[in-house]
């Protein structure tokens, strides 16, 4: 029999690589997705409109992190073997703008899950697998370089506010009910499906129609912060691998490099011969009220009892995202040039 894997937050980046990951694996998989007045599909959309064998082993069903009881039935239909729990309200500045909402979605959305996992690990008898989506927000002020599984929380937002709650509980179930749970703390990772309101994404998608004359200007916030930048394709396998082991515990996952945002403008724009400082304006709006200045991971325990380690480094990634950015510029140009309105992101 096939494993089940059930996805929250399948429409979103990392949904969309876990989801070709375990149906490579063989797993049938089933995502949790909002209904939306418009479609939210596109970056899962290749995993079921194939006739393929895939077709069959992948399936969707309406959810929402504020519906536990929405949450029970899901799995009660789904029964499944493992439960990734990656849907969030993931835009650290958007949760200053929405703080209560950015909570109820990660924090109490989390508790939500956990409580309608862990009834229905006692009453089907099965030995469910929770993975639980912690970041490297949660290290906010850090108090040490690199952060390990033992460097303090201290969160800057409300959104990471909400992910060291989630993260607690997660530990909790764990140590209370025996829940096979793990989280996992991800350190950012980028792709070129990643959300283009988060900074990476933003610059390889202005960069790249600069470049095609699509766009005259890049706004920008704080360009001194360095991140901790990894491939989304690497970082689901290390999710994967967490849920395999024989006894569930937390784990780092980066890369072990951080850059600046200054670093990654200069990068990418200099894989197009495009000079940043032509483009980019300094916009208040993207600073925010407190600000997380540097993340570097060190992922020597995911490395020793994972045996993983990212595949892709940071320039390669920078231009995969870039090529696969050119190529969506490309069909904006064609449009444009026959005479349709383009809308461009507003960004944040
Ligand atoms: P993402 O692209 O923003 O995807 C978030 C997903 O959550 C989307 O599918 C979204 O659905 C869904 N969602 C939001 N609110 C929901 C709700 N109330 N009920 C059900 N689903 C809801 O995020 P990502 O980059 O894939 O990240 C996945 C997870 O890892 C998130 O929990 C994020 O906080 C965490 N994380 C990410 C990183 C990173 O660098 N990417 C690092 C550490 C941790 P819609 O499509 O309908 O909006
Ligand atoms: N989004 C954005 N937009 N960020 C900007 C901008 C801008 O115009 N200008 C500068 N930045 C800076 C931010 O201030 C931040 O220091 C850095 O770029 C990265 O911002 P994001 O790409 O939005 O990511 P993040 O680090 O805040 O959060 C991401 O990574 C976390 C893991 O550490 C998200 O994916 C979170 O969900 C994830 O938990």
């Amino acid at each position: 029999m096939p494993k089940i894997a059930l996805i929250t937050g399948i429409t979103g980046q990392d949904g969309s690589y876990l989801s070709e990951l375990l149906l490579a694996k063989g797993y049938r998989v089933y995502g949790v997705m909002r209904r939306s007045s418009v479609f939210t599909t596109q970056r899962i959309d290749h995993l079921y409109q194939d006739r393929h064998e895939e077709h069959v082993r992948f399936k969707l069903l309406y959810g929402d992190m504020l519906d536990p009881m929405g949450l029970r039935r899901v799995l009660s239909e789904v029964r499944p073997d493992e439960v990734y729990n990656l849907a969030a309200q993931s835009h650290v500045r958007t949760s200053f703008d929405q703080p209560i909402y950015t909570g109820e979605v990660v924090a109490i959305g989390t508790l939500n899950l956990l409580e309608a996992v862990r009834d229905y690990r006692d009453s089907s008898g099965k030995d469910v697998r929770f993975y639980q989506a912690s970041s490297s927000e949660m290290f906010g002020k850090v108090s040490e370089i690199p952060q390990t599984e033992r460097t303090p929380f201290y969160p800057r937002s409300p959104y990471a506010c909400a992910k060291v709650y989630a993260h607690h509980q997660t530990v909790n179930y764990r140590e209370a009910y025996s829940l096979f749970a793990c989280s996992g703390i991800l350190f950012n990772h980028e792709s070129p499906r990643r959300g283009e309101t988060f900074v990476t994404r933003k610059i390889t998608r202005a960069a790249t129609r600069v470049k095609l004359g699509l766009q005259e200007k890049l706004f920008l916030g704080n360009l001194e912060a360095k991140r901790d930048w990894g491939f989304a394709g690497d970082y689901v396998e290390a999710m994967w691998l967490m849920l395999q082991q024989q006894r569930p515990d937390d784990y780092v996952i980066a890369t072990g490099e951080t850059h600046s945002v200054r670093e990654f403008l200069e990068l990418v724009f200099s894989l197009l011969d495009l000079d940043w400082q032509d483009y980019v304006e300094i916009d208040e709006r993207y600073m925010r009220p407190a600000e997380v200045d540097i993340l570097l991971g060190d992922a020597s325990k995911a490395r020793d009892l994972l045996a993983w380690k990212p595949k892709v480094n940071w320039k390669e990634l920078a231009a995969m995202m870039v090529e696969h950015d050119v190529e969506l510029a490309q069909r904006e140009r064609t449009l444009a040039d026959a005479g349709y309105a383009l809308t461009t992101n507003a960004g944040s």
